[in-house]
């Protein structure tokens, strides 16, 4: 393929002058790196197949792959539904540079790539530092298969594993800086163990109400700590299964129990629920909340709420600012939900950027409020 150097020089230009490319390196690895090589074929979101060797999808595809997007590569089908989700794809280059820039890497870093996908972020950072001192793991056989044929085929030869990637690689640790491309709702304990002293981890961590980037420092053997940012990295989740694209590999049949409904009246607009502040604060009290969503009912917008242990809820709007609350389940979960839009309120309406996480080795996960001493603090929930 010729002409694509000038794409890829394009691409690089596009992402630093959105300010997500300060460091000259990087930028360099942008520009050098073929994406193209990494992604010959890509899913439209009916999931018709842009194929960059049919002279007829030819154009479209090339212009999508030196493009600031994220291209979806693999998608599966969700067990209990007639739904097809992504298991796979190329991040959007702006995010991997995003990424990169948090990891403040440094010539000699060994570097550990959770989900390896396409290849093409693992090839970025080989570009960047040392092939050798780069590490990735990806749940998929055939994925990992043909990053390592894509990557030697450039001449990079970083080490690729097949597995969990919630172990780490422990045959390479330690590992000065950790990065996942996938998301976690907690942060997995041998990713820790298997940080070098003064390493760092980056990652999206993610509720089913909110995603959010962090960058944690280790603070001692057994700790690493660090704020979120109020981007979100809206990545799919490091699942159990490599085919199965939800993230405990199980189904998304689910039964709800209209018996035993309870009825209150509420003055809360369930439209603050949009809120994302407020979004990542509801994540953290038990019952997970797993679903909020808005739905004309007879021409009423009904606001629904879903836990995760069946708890479930419906607010209608009523006259004068009133809403009618129906709940059901083991917990009344719009009551629950109302308490932490009140504490919310009362701390003064946080943003994401104003929470920050402490994790530890052991599996405890402390969030909190402006410092980590504060006295605002929740547990994040290993869900
Ligand atoms: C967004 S894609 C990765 C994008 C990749 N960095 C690129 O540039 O092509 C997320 C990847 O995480 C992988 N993944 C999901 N769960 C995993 C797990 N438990 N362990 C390792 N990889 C996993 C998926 O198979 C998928 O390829």
């Amino acid at each position: 393929l010729t002409g694509w150097r000038d794409l890829a020089v394009r691409l690089a230009e596009t992402i630093a002058a959105e300010g997500n490319l300060s460091d000259p390196a990087w930028r360099d690895a942008f520009a050098t790196v073929p994406r193209h090589v990494f992604v010959p074929r890509f899913l439209r979101d009916d999931s018709s197949v842009v194929d960059g060797t049919d002279p007829s999808d030819r154009g479209d595809w090339l212009a999508a792959v030196y493009s600031d997007t994220s291209l979806t590569t693999h998608r599966a089908p969700v067990p209990g539904t007639n739904l097809q989700w992504p298991i796979s794809s190329s991040t959007r280059p702006s995010l991997m540079a995003r990424m990169f820039h948090l990891l403040h890497v440094a010539e000699g870093h060994r570097v550990l790539e959770i989900g390896t996908g396409t290849g093409y972020s693992t090839a970025l950072l080989c570009q960047r530092l040392d092939d050798n001192s780069i590490t990735t793991i990806d749940i998929h056989p055939d994925l990992v298969n043909q990053a390592r044929d894509r990557l030697a085929s450039l001449g990079y030869w970083p080490h690729l594993h097949v597995g969990d990637g919630v172990d780490g690689v422990p045959v390479q640790a330690p590992y000065d800086r950790i990065l996942a491309t996938c998301a976690v709702p907690t942060v997995p304990p041998a990713w820790i163990r298997q940080l070098s002293e003064a390493g760092m981890i980056v990652a999206d961590i993610r509720g089913e109400l909110s995603s959010s980037l962090v960058a944690l420092r280790r603070t001692d053997d057994k700790t690493v700590e660090g704020r979120f940012l109020a981007v979100p990295g809206h990545f799919m989740w490091l699942r159990a299964a490599a085919d199965n694209p939800l993230r405990t590999g199980g189904s998304l049949e689910s039964t709800i129990d209209r018996d035993n409904t309870g009825r209150a009246e509420t003055n809360v607009d369930p439209t603050i629920l949009k809120t994302p502040g407020l979004r990542f604060l509801l994540q953290h009290p038990p019952p997970a909340i797993e679903q909020i969503w808005s739905a004309p009912r007879d021409g009423i917008q009904l606001t629904h709420i879903h836990a995760q242990d069946g708890s479930w809820a419906e607010v209608e709007p009523a006259c004068g600012g009133r809403h009618i609350v129906t709940q059901g389940g083991p917990r009344p979960i719009w009551s629950l939900a109302e308490e932490t839009i009140h504490l919310w309120s009362r701390l003064g309406q946080p943003t994401r950027e104003r929470f920050g996480l402490t994790a530890t080795s052991t599996g405890s996960h402390r969030v909190w409020l402006d410092r980590p001493g504060s006295e605002h603090t929740w547990q994040l929930q290993a869900r």
